[in-house]
């Protein structure tokens, strides 16, 4: 049976991406019919909505989704552009991605950073006796990505009620209680057993399935007690009761992104909370060649919905480039996660080879493979264009 995937571009260099995969899904034989999803900016100014209900209704059909990256603008900006008609009504922007991981409960985002052989971003560092070293990382980064900092409760000036319930912790009375009320700003980091649970066993259940030899829970439950602590003991009953083949590691976010550059080879699946999880995913994601390297996967496993997206955001400044000049790599490995995802494999692993040919080739680069500064003229100065990047990788195919 054909699938039906919903395709959603959003704005900016998503359209571009979202494209020149769809060119190389169909080059690798996949067979699928793609409906679109209207998602981003647009919407926002148009309808007062950027991730419209015949949005969500069309995920819930399909269950899959592509997506490239939407703009989002702070507060003041985004309530100037709504459109006349609707700023009567007391919108108030919020980003979609965030909506829609919140609407299909994608609590699971998987980010793969992973060390392409010839790729002229990869990190090298200093070894003995002057030598270069080029270590090779394999990172798997489970993000919870529903809860914790980014869980979008959070208020300036509270309300009594909450003000007065952070009054009843002694560290709140001794530390913010001298704060005027109307001075202060909270945001909460709630995390739930729940889908602390289903994260952790997410990253066994991957380390398991793909044979590598840790699990490391990246937080700071030194400090972060109650949120970061809770995680780490509950892997730690985890590992001991299901995974015993599979280590355990505990690492503070601040010391491993120092670790980042001295060892990065030695990880193999991280799992995190939302906030530690982006940051550490990027931090390693810098390491193999950074946004045009770096995709990424937020499923739901129980009711099978899925949203592959690249890293990266919408790149306003590259959007309106005649020729488009962006590295599709990171949307075209997403696709290839979705794939995965269906039980795609085996196309999946073709397109991976394909680019991966491309890349130790080097003979065609993107203007962030070929170090040179994002302009309209790194065409001329060696650069190839997005599209280009997807001729070579269906030219591998
Ligand atoms: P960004 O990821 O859009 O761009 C940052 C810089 O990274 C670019 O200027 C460019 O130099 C480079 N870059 C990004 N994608 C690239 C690619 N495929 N190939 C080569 N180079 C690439 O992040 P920025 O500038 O912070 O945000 C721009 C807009 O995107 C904002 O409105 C932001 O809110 C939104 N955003 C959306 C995301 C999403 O849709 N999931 C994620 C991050 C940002
Ligand atoms: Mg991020």
């Amino acid at each position: 049976m054909k699938r039906t995937i919903v395709k959603m571009p959003g704005d900016g260099i998503g359209k571009v991406v979202l494209e020149e995969t769809i060119r190389v899904l169909n080059a690798a034989g996949f067979e699928a019919d793609y409906v679109k999803g209207d998602i981003g900016w647009k919407f926002w100014c148009s309808e007062g909505n950027p991730l419209p209900q015949r949005t969500l209704d069309l995920l819930e059909k399909h269950k899959v989704g592509l997506f490239g990256a939407i703009t989002s603008k702070p507060k003041d900006e985004a309530f100037e552009e709504l459109s006349p008609e609707l700023k009567e009504k007391g919108l108030v922007y919020s980003s979609p991605i965030v909506g829609l991981r919140q609407h299909f409960g994608l609590d699971i985002c998987l980010r793969p950073c992973k060390t392409y052989k010839g790729n002229p971003l990869n990190f090298i560092r200093r070894g003995p006796g002057g030598t270069i070293e080029e270590p090779e990382v394999d990172v798997a980064i489970f993000r919870q990505n529903t809860e914790g900092l980014y869980g979008g409760v959070e208020w300036s000036n509270p309300p009594t009620e909450v003000y007065n319930a952070l009054m009843t912790h002694p560290k709140f009375r001794k530390n913010f209680g001298h704060a005027p009320k109307e001075e202060i700003s909270v945001s909460t980091r709630i995390f739930t057993k729940n889908a602390t649970e289903r994260i952790l066993r997410a990253a066994f259940e991957h380390a398991k399935k793909y044979s590598y030899k840790t699990v490391t829970v990246c937080e700071k439950p030194n400090v972060i007690r109650e949120t970061s602590g809770m995680m780490y003991k509950m892997a730690q009953q985890i590992q001991k009761a299901d995974y015993p083949d599979i280590e355990l590691w505990n690492t503070n976010i601040d010391a491993q992104m120092m670790w980042l550059t001295k060892n990065p080879e030695n990880y193999g699946v991280i799992v995190a909370g939302n906030m530690f999880g982006d940051i550490v995913s990027d931090g390693f994601a810098g390491l193999i060649g950074g946004l045009g390297f770096a995709s990424s996967a937020q499923v739901n496993p129980e009711t099978g919905i899925g949203v592959f997206e690249p890293t990266h955001g919408s790149a306003p400044k590259y959007a309106d480039y005649p020729t488009s000049i962006v590295n599709p790599i990171a949307m075209v490995e997403s696709a290839c996660m979705m794939l995965d995802f269906i039980d795609e494999q085996d196309i999946a692993k073709k397109i991976r080879k394909a680019v991966a040919e491309v890349v130790a080739e080097g003979k065609v680069r993107t203007y962030d493979m070929a170090k040179l500064s994002g302009n309209p003229d790194v065409i001329g100065k060696g650069a190839v264009s997005t599209q280009e990047m997807a001729n070579a990788i269906i030219e591998k195919l």
